[in-house]
């Protein structure tokens, strides 16, 4: 299992936010530690149905490929979510898989409800957002979600790592002091 697990929520390959998670991975690496990258794109998962299956088990009943995610997530001891900013929150891809962790949410809680839930105080999620304009709210719809998918997935929403203003395919790749920042970021985010 790797320490740090990155979902990719563009669905742009090679996009802004992807050369941004790269330089924290580079980061990442260079800190000795290990990562995986989740291309969430390239996953054929459904979104939650709001069935309520979970609600009881704390198990999803959807057979898809969000299932192998879970104990992922559960194991890893960093969790990032690299997205673009999308009318204020994250992707579409994104929150599909934000409300996939409704499971992870009912799996916890039902643990609280035993007493039995112990939080972890190292175990950690991060935002990482590129948006393109450079509106002082523009991150906080996404900053809201991803504390509250913190929440569900049992970690401790460590804070977040964004850039206002890349808006073209190519555009952060040129940005090379805040990749700079990007690697340091990713050095010490198992600190
Ligand atoms: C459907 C859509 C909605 C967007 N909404 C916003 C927005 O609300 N605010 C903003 O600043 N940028 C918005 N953008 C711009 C993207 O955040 C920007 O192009 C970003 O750099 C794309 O990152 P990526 O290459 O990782 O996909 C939007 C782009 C698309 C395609």
């Amino acid at each position: 299992m790797s320490d740090v697990l990155i979902f990719l929520g563009s669905p742009r390959k090679n996009g802004n936010s992807e050369v941004l998670a790269e330089a924290i991975c580079r980061g990442i690496e260079k800190g000795g530690d290990s990562y995986e990258i989740v291309r969430l794109a390239a996953l054929e998962f459904s979104p939650c149905i709001g069935c309520g299956g979970c609600d009881k088990t704390g198990h999803c009943v959807l057979e898809d490929q969000m299932i192998p995610l879970y104990e992922k997530i559960e194991s890893a001891r960093r969790v990032i979510l690299a997205s673009p900013i999308y009318f204020y929150s994250i992707t579409a891809q994104a929150k599909a898989f934000v409300d996939r962790c409704q499971a992870l949410w009912n799996r916890k809680y039902l643990q609280v409800g035993k007493g039995v839930w112990q939080q972890d105080s190292d175990r950690k999620g991060y935002l990482v957002a590129v948006a393109a304009t450079r509106g002082e709210r523009v991150f906080e719809g996404a900053i809201l979600t991803m504390k509250y998918a913190c929440d569900a997935m049992g970690l401790i929403y460590g804070g977040e790592f964004s850039v206002r203003g890349i808006d073209r395919r190519g555009e952060m790749a040129g940005d090379l002091a805040t990749l700079a920042r990007a690697e340091e970021f990713g050095r010490r985010c198992l600190d």
